[in-house]
């Protein structure tokens, strides 16, 4: 007889091995329960219904309570507007009423005026006639005098009016400044007030420009890009005929007078720079430059505005940099890029040269006048690691005070090199000779200057104290380069630059200074210590022998002799 298998109840399965059944298979809820879907138990349905209608319930009372909430806040919110509005109706109504009552007023005031001006006109004209009568003038000098009278109200009248322009349009163009972006800040001649400055005048203090440049445009470096930026928003120069000499810039009329000198990229011309507006002239020099390069001449005027700022009122009055009046550029066919550069800026007296033939004979004066020049470098040296590079007798140059002294300026900053905020600007020039990269090195501009001098030597008289200590500080050169004749310019300077010496430092250049104007012996000079700066770069082993001594330097030690 065939096994009879027994089914596995539904939801569970036989066990191949053990032949029972497995498997969860959840037991039915009696009769009259359900099965809770929470706890899985069975509770009786009328419990359950009961639960249910409770969170029904409880919802209910829920989306009652939120939907009141809603409504108590749309209704606050609603009595808040009307609040606002009533209140914003109510201010408005009170500043119709004060500029009605202002308005009033002012009528008042006209009328009150045109009344006082009508009376004063009356009795002016009276006591004009009383004098007329009285014969103390005649009939046509009265009637001049109140012709007089009227043109000098109405020129009062036009310049009320002009100012009240002025004004407005300054008002205008701060608003839209406040509408425009910092990008276009640089367009200087439309954004004045972005920059905090006024329409017109915005060259009439420079340290003011650069400052305000500086700090809106948050300006850390001198980029190509910036400066590039900047050449495209310089104020530009009108010429009144393509050949005058009569300019237009701002309020300003710049007339040029004659050719005080020529560079090698520039010429510098004495030129009157007249304040329309005012009427006030001022004596400046013109340096008109055409160039290739237009950012290099930026970068020079820049470090030129950087130092005179950074030196104004460090010397009671004048900063020994000239001040910069102006910096802008004109068309002209004859610019490299269709325009020519220029620059205005304070007038000085003379340059080196001019001032070593009136005083080479007087060592006071000489050695005072190299003094200042070296407690000028050296602040220049502390503050911004400087070095003019181009340090000769052409661009150094002095002014007269009126109390008869003299003070003594440096000029031409195009090889210049300088840290501002920390970093290097020109260190490596374009155009001439500085072409690679080079450490600060404190006693180059002064050996320049020397050197220079030591050149102009020849056939100047000399006085004795002064050109011992010339003779004594340059010849120790010969210890680390061979100065051969005629090579005393710009192949030299390049070469000396990465050496140093320690006499040529401005501190050890006044303290000798001082012993000649205190009339005391410069005695022998210490050998110097020589350090070189560049990788690279060697100490000969022997110093040149003084058979390669320069022409100038042999003449000066036979005059000494
Ligand atoms: N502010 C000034 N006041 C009076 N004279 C000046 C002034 N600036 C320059 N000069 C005269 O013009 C000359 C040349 O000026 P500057 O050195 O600025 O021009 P440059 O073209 O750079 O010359 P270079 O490159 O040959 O040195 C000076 O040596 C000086 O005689
Ligand atoms: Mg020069």
């Amino acid at each position: 007889m065939a096994k009879t298998r027994k089914r596995c109840p539904t939801g569970q399965r036989k066990d191949p091995k053990t032949g029972k059944c497995k498997g969860t298979k959840k037991k039915r809820c009696p009769a009259g329960q359900h099965r809770d879907k929470k706890s899985g138990k069975c509770k009786d349905k009328d419990i359950l219904a009961k639960k249910a209608m409770k969170e029904k319930a409880k919802r209910e009372e829920k989306a009652k309570k939120e939907k009141a909430k809603k409504e108590e806040k749309a209704k606050k919110e609603k009595a808040k507007k009307e609040k606002a509005k009533k209140e914003k109706a109510k201010k408005e109504k009170a500043k119709k009423a004060k500029t009605k009552r202002v308005k009033t007023k002012r009528v008042k005031k006209k009328k009150d005026n045109n009344k006082s001006k009508k009376i004063k006109k009356q009795g002016r004209k009276l006591k004009l006639k009383e004098n007329v009568d009285k014969k103390v003038l005649n009939a046509k000098e009265a009637n001049d005098i109140e012709k007089q009278f009227e043109e000098y109200i109405k020129m009062r009248k036009a310049k009320k009016e002009e100012k009240k322009k002025n004004e407005k349009s300054d008002k205008d163009d701060k608003k839209k400044s406040k509408k425009s972006k910092v990008k276009d800040v640089l367009k200087m001649r439309k954004e004045y007030s972005v920059l905090g400055l006024k329409k017109d005048t915005w060259f009439s203090d420079p340290c003011y420009v650069l400052g305000n440049i500086k700090r809106k445009l948050k300006i850390k470096s001198w980029t190509p890009t910036i400066l590039k930026k900047l050449n495209k928003t310089l104020p530009i120069m009108t010429r009144k005929t393509p050949t005058s000499g009569d300019f237009t810039y701002g309020n300003y009329e710049v007339i040029l007078h004659e050719q005080i000198g020529a560079g090698s990229f520039g010429t510098i011309y004495k030129a009157t720079m007249k304040d329309k507006l005012t009427g006030i002239k001022k004596k400046i020099v013109l340096k008109s430059i055409v160039t290739k390069k237009p950012n290099e001449f930026l970068l020079e005027s820049i470090m030129h505005m950087e130092l005179f700022c950074g030196l104004r009122g460090q010397w009671g009055e004048g900063a020994r940099i000239p001040k910069l009046e102006f910096i802008s550029k004109y068309a002209s066919p004859r610019g490299e890029d269709g325009w020519k550069y220029i620059v205005g800026m304070e007038m000085l007296d003379g340059d080196g040269w001019d001032f070593f033939d009136k005083h080479a004979k007087k060592s006071v004066v000489m050695s005072t006048a190299i003094k200042d020049l070296s407690t000028l470098l050296k602040k220049l040296q502390d503050k911004y690691q400087f070095m003019h590079r181009d340090f000769h007798l052409g661009n150094i140059m002095y002014k007269k005070t009126p109390d008869k002294k003299i003070k003594m300026y440096i000029i031409d900053f195009g090889l210049s090199t300088m840290k501002i905020n920390n970093k290097w600007v020109n260190r490596m020039s374009t155009t001439y000779h500085y072409r690679k990269t080079y450490e600060f090195n404190s006693s180059q501009d002064l050996r320049m200057l020397f050197t220079c001098m030591l050149y102009k030597s020849i056939g100047t008289p000399l006085k004795k104290d002064f050109f011992k200590y010339l003779y004594q500080i340059e010849k120790p050169i010969l210890n680390y380069y061979d100065i051969e004749a005629g090579n005393l310019w710009w192949d030299t300077y390049k070469e000396l630059i990465p050496y140093y010496d320690s006499n040529f430092t401005p501190k050890s250049v006044i303290k000798y200074m001082d012993k000649i104007i205190k009339k005391e012996d410069v005695g022998t000079l210490p050998a110097p210590t020589i350090k070189v700066l560049r990788h690279g770069s060697k100490l000969p082993k022997k110093p040149y022998s003084n058979g390669t001594l320069h022409s100038e330097l042999e003449y000066l030690k036979r005059r000494l002799n």
